[in-house]
Formats: structure tokens, sequence, C-alpha cells
């Protein structure tokens, strides 16, 4: 018998009578043969009653027959153990601690979705996806909820649960299976196989309806009364529903994350294969049928709550409408997601490296909330870049305690006519890091004071200055310790070399201890030194020599990133990362160069030119490859060999892709970028606006002339 046909009436017709049929003989006795197949049938029941009553909302058994069939399954399970399947309801909550959470590649990555707030930027969207799409094609969209929750991806191999990984940064997470489950919503057996499929990730978000956030922190405040009465310490209360969800995903005891009761809502298939191990991502051909499967095959979507339409001015009325009752419904939701519906529109329309093209998140409108202005300290970033921030009383703002909230700069300040004491309005939406929208004037009583911009360094006392043309006022100090420390921590950072057990607490336990003094340093630290301190031992030691032995083969655009170069964040570090051979080949580029680069513009060419004129900073690259670092050019493996032998030339703008993006297509495929028109070139892919290098080509016969759809046929 299988569990799959959950919304099939027929088939839950079945299911009622044989749990029917199993309860009148539950008390007979099994035989040892017989038992095989009693205990197969009382998971499958019992797999459906639970999706019935946590998905569906459906009760169809009362919770006394539930714990006798349970019990039954345990017992048979114990008497013969090799009855025992990964599927098995009672598999749901892992026996002893779960202590550590490995880190997981997922199959492909996990992206981001690009922000939009009203009609203009909807509009927008829908705009660049028809361009994408060329021809007048007709799209669908899908707005459905967007879940404020902790992301999730799901593996299925033959139709069992065999991974859950939490997001992490996207590429690889944390793995956590036995917590997800303990996710009663999340099926640890579906029938993929039906439709072919014998590998499968899916994706969502694990959430904790806001009732049982409530229940949670009731709960905590009679456990309090009685700690209290003890005089023990007591328990904070949960501040939102997603901290708590995400938090509980990593609860090294998965009872506990059962006695949370979290909820799991699916609502992408990121990859899809067959038993030949071919790609079908695309099985189902719609998102909206993707969902109707998932529902299917008994997971919690938003299937009922989606919509589809053909015009965006409708989708901003529905998301409006969603906007609307989101205070009702009984998860916390941050906005709408609009998607194209089409599966093969949206491989069409692509992606950048952060997000897909083919859909867009819609933000509710930020809530704002009062407080009163306490107290501006100064913060010293990175780059000496001073930061004022405001200090201010306590106030929730959407489940968050808010206490600490940047003012940017000292032209902030004067704009928003800001002074301490004041009643300042405090906005914040979703995700977004919480803002001050301005003083509340009429609320002044005198006891208001002008805030003092600092004119020397809080950390160094070295004189401030403000860069021409900037709002910022910076320490120029290089030797500024406030600033080191930012550096180091920036570097081994996530975003940047990302290296394994070494936190900001670590950096600034080094730093004043003299282990490490600038970046080359953390490649020849005397763990001597390091076991004197506090709190390591040798396991935690060896673990922070393996990260760092790690991070020496990153690729480089990491090592670019953690250089801290101003204005250069991860999009332009990987752009650098294909551009020389080893990294100080930059030494020798004019600022004229990397203007030319896509996507740079003078600020960052500046910004780089500066930096790699640097003979220090050039040192700096040295010494970290003397020491093991990778300073070479990130190999781009390829996709297919089919333009090998093949020289191309882009020029113009095209319809689908930036010149950069196939600039990489003819890479990917074996093929090579020339950067002028000679006897030499093979092709030249001639776009709108194509100039003097068209003209030139038109002149040599041996060039063939194509455009970009031609090209892409090339590589098909
Ligand atoms: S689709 C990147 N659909 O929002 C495209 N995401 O800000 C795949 N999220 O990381 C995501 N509800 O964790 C999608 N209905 C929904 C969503 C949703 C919440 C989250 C997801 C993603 C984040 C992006």
């Amino acid at each position: 018998m299988s569990n799959d046909l959950f919304s099939d009436v027929n088939s839950n017709d079945t299911l009622i009578s044989l749990t029917a049929s199993l309860l009148n003989k539950i008390d007979d006795f099994v035989t040892e043969q017989e038992s095989e197949q009693f205990c197969d049938d009382i998971k499958t029941v019992i797999n459906f009653h639970d999706n019935q009553y946590y998905v569906k909302s459906n009760s169809l058994i009362s919770d006394y027959d539930y714990d006798r069939l349970f019990k039954k399954l345990k017992e048979l399970e114990e008497n013969f153990p090799n009855l025992v399947t990964p599927d098995s309801p009672t598999q749901r909550i892992a026996h002893g601690l779960n202590n550590d959470f490995p880190t997981v590649q997922h199959l492909v990555p996990m992206m981001s979705l690009n922000n939009s707030y009203n009609i203009t930027d909807l509009e927008d969207f829908d705009t660049q996806v028809k361009k994408a799409l060329t021809q007048q094609a007709a799209v669908e969209y899908i707005a459905e909820p967007k879940f404020d929750g902790s992301s999730i991806a799901l593996i299925y191999q033959d139709d069992r649960l065999v991974r859950a990984a939490t997001r992490g940064n996207g590429v690889a997470g944390d793995e956590i299976t036995l917590n997800a489950k303990a996710i009663k919503t999340i099926p640890l057996k579906a029938n993929f196989s039906e439709y072919g499929i014998s590998k499968i990730e899916v994706r969502g978000e694990v959430l904790l309806e806001l009732a049982m956030l409530n229940k949670l922190n009731e709960d905590r405040k009679k456990q309090n009364e009685q700690l209290r009465a003890e005089n023990k310490k007591e328990l904070d209360l949960y501040k939102n529903a997603r901290n708590t969800a995400a938090g509980s995903l990593r609860l090294k005891d998965s009872s506990e994350v059962a006695a949370r009761k979290l909820d799991a809502i699916i609502y992408q298939i990121g990859y899809a294969e067959n038993a030949a191990g071919i790609d079908i991502t695309d099985i189902f051909q719609t998102h909206n049928k993707n969902l109707e499967i998932l529902e299917k095959l008994g997971f919690k979507t938003p299937f009922h709550e989606k919509k589809i339409f053909t015009s965006i001015l409708d989708v901003e009325t529905f998301c409006k409408y969603w906007e609307n009752k989101r205070d009702t419904y009984h998860f916390d939701i941050d906005g709408m997601v609009i998607k194209v519906n089409s599966i093969h529109q949206q491989q069409l329309i692509g992606k950048t490296s952060h997000h897909p093209k083919w859909a867009v998140a819609y933000k509710f409108k930020a809530k704002q909330a009062f407080s009163k202005l306490l107290n501006v300290e100064f913060q010293i970033g990175r780059t000496g870049a001073i930061t004022p921030v405001a200090k201010i009383e306590p106030v929730q703002l959407m489940g968050v305690e808010i206490s600490s909230i940047s003012l940017h700069n000292e032209d902030f300040i004067l704009d928003k006519n800001i002074m301490l004491n004041d009643t300042v309005i405090v906005e914040r939406a979703g995700d977004v890091i919480p803002y001050i929208v301005g003083s509340v004037p009429e609320k002044r009583n005198g006891a208001e004071i002008k805030i003092q911009f600092p004119t020397t360094c809080p950390s160094c006392q070295h004189a401030l200055v403000k860069p021409l043309e900037e709002s910022v006022w910076r320490c120029i100090n290089t030797n500024c310790p406030a600033q080191l420390e930012e550096h180091l921590i920036h570097f081994v950072s996530k975003q940047a070399m990302d290296i394994f057990g070494f936190g900001e607490e670590n950096v600034r336990t080094f730093v004043a201890n003299n282990i490490i003094q600038n970046i080359t340093s953390i490649y020849t630290i005397d763990y001597d030194k390091v076991r004197q301190l506090e709190g390591w031992k040798e396991k935690s030691i060896q673990n922070l020599k393996d990260g760092i032995e790690a991070s020496k083969h990153n690729e480089l655009h990491r090592l670019i990133v953690g250089l801290g170069i101003r204005h250069i964040g991860s999009t332009t570090a990987k752009l650098l990362a294909k551009k020389v051979e080893k990294l100080s080949d930059f030494q020798t580029w004019t600022q004229e160069q990397f203007t030319e680069l896509e996507d740079i513009g003078p600020k960052v060419a500046q910004s780089l030119f500066q930096f790699f004129g640097d003979a220090e900073n050039i040192n700096t690259i040295e010494t970290l490859s003397t020491l093991g670092v990778n300073i070479y050019k990130t190999e781009t493996t390829l996709a297919s060999e089919k333009l090998s032998g093949k020289t191309f030339l882009c020029t113009g703008t095209f319809p689908q892709h930036s010149r950069d993006d196939i600039k990489v297509m003819i890479e990917k495929n074996g093929g090579k970028n020339l950067s002028a028109v000679s006897a030499n070139l093979d092709f030249l892919i001639a776009g709108e606006k194509a100039g003097s290098k068209l003209a030139k080509a038109q002149k040599i016969s041996s060039i063939q002339i194509i455009d970009e759809a031609t090209f892409l046929k090339m590589i098909e």
C-alpha cells in the first residue's frame, strides 16, 4: 500500500478502512511472518493520518486510536528491529543528541530574491521579463506569500527523505536531517518515483505558527515562575517566530524540535533527476503544477494561497490584498513572491549571480514605532569610516527588540534634525535593518542636546578627515588598531575567506594578545601562544588550523573580497578573478583598463587602480602566495567544447544577455574571446549599435557576422 495519494478521495477511503481493520486486530497475536505486512500497514496509516492532521488540518482518527497504533508499531519494531525503516514515523525523533551539523553542498545554489516595493518596481520587473523573452510571448505570473522563516532544502532519493539542510551561504548549508524529521509536515516518504524522479531537492521555509509562538512563551512564563521561586536564572522569552524556527533547526535534541511543532512549507523544486541521472527539474513545466504535485505527494505548499495572473496590475492588487490581511494570517509573512509560471520561460529568462530574473519579492511596507534617542556612539569601520550609532530606548518592532541603529553619517543626522533625547520614529521592514525615519520636534521639551561629531578618532585619537565629495569622516591612520581588527574580522568572515572556526571574538583576542598583526600573520600563527589562552584546547586549535589551511585553497574571488578594497564586493571580485593569471598581475593595469571591464564604473576603477598600484599591497599578495594562499585565476570548468578552436568578438548590445555574459558563455564552451577585429577572428557577434568593429569585420571575408540568437543556437 503506498501512502502518496493523500488527496485522492478513494484512496482516503481505502486508508480509513485499513485503519479500522488494523485497529480491529491490533490486540490479536501477530506472528513474526505477519508482522512485516502489519508493520508496513501501520506505518502507512500513521503517515496518512499525520498528513491529514498536520498538512490538511483534518482529523480522521481519535488521539486514543492514533496512540494505540503508534504504540503497537513501536512494540513490533522493538521485537523485530529489522522492521525499522528510515521512513517509519517512530524515526521522527532521534535517540541521543545531535552534536554537530556538518556543512553540505546544495545540489544547485539557493539564491536570493530581488526586492520590489511598489507598482513601478513590479512594472519594471514585468518589462525585464518580457524583454528577456523577446517575442511577444504571453507570460503568466504566479503570486504567493513570502514566508518569513528559515529556508530549508530537502533531498529525497528513491522516495525517502535522505537529507535536510539549511540555506547557509546559499551554496552550502548545515545538515539538519534529524531535526527536519521531527517536523511533522515534512514527509519522510513521498512517491516521486511515480513521476520517474529518483532524486529531488525541494525547497521551502521552516516556520512556527504565531499561535505556537505564544503558547511556547506561555509555557516559558510558567517555567520562569518556578525558576524565580527557586532563585534561579529565568529563561528569555522567544522574540519572534522566524528566529525561533531558525534556532530550533539547530537544537541538539530532536525531541525538543518536535515539541516546538514547527511547520515546513515547500515552494520550489530546486533540482530533480531520473534514474539515468538526467536533469528533469522542469518535468512539471509550470510552477503551479510543481505546487500541485508536491501538495499531492504530502507536502504543505502555498498551493491554496497562490493565484495566477496575466497582468502585472492584477498582481499588485493581489499583493495589496495580502498586505491587508497579513496580520490575520497564521504565519509571519513579509511580502509576496511573484514568479514566472512557465519553467521553460524561467530558464530562458535566467539569473544573475544573486537572484533569478524570473522572480521578484514584493515587500510589504515597513512598520513604525516611537522611541527615545538616549546616546550616540561613534564606531570605526574597516576603512576608517566613522559611523554614528544611535542607542535608543528598546522598542519592539515586528517581533524584534531594537536598541541600536546606525545613523550613517553626520549629514544624515543634520538632514533628519535629530538631537539627543529626541523622540525618534523607527522603521523596519522584514529583514531590513532598522532605520530612523526622523525625529518628532513637536515632542521636544527643552532637554534635547545637539549631537557633537568627534574631530579625532575614538580609537587612536588621530585627526579625522572628510575626503572631497564624501559625507563620511575617516581616520586615515593605517595603524589604527580599530581598523586593523575590523579588517581582519572582514578577512576571515563568511563573505571573504570564510575561515571556519575563526570568528570575530577570536580576531579580537588574537589582536589583543599580539598573536596576529595583519592578514599575512594569520598564516604564521604561533599556536603555542594560542594554547596559553583561556578556553583553547587541542581540538579547537586543530579546528582553527584546519580552517586556516583550507582557506589557502579558496577560489581567488574570496581573497579579493578579503583584501577589503573599497567598493569591491563579491560580484566584482568574481569578475576580476577571471581577468588575470595571478592576482599581482593587476599591478601593471591602468585605470582605463579597469574602467573597460563591464559593470565597473570610474569610482570602482579608481579604487582598484589605487589598491593594486600600491607596492605594499602587492607585497602582501605575494607574501600570502609564499605562505601557500591561492592567488591564481579561477578556472572555469567547461560546459561543452562546441566552440573549441574558434575565436569570437562581441560588439554592441544584445536583446537577451549582457556582453560579459556572452563572453563567459564563449569561454565556458571552449571558445576564445578576442579584443579586436583581425584576420584571426572567426565570428563577430554583432548586436544593436555595433559600430566600427562591425564595419571593419565586414571588410574581412573570412569573418562570419552573426547575431545573438545564432550564437545561442551554436551552444545549444
Ligand atoms: S522562491 C530564489 N518562494 O525568500 C528563488 N522563496 O529573499 C527561490 N521565501 O531564500 C525562492 N517565501 O527563503 C520563494 N514563496 C516563496 C518564499 C521564498 C519565502 C524566502 C526564501 C528565499 C528568500 C529570498
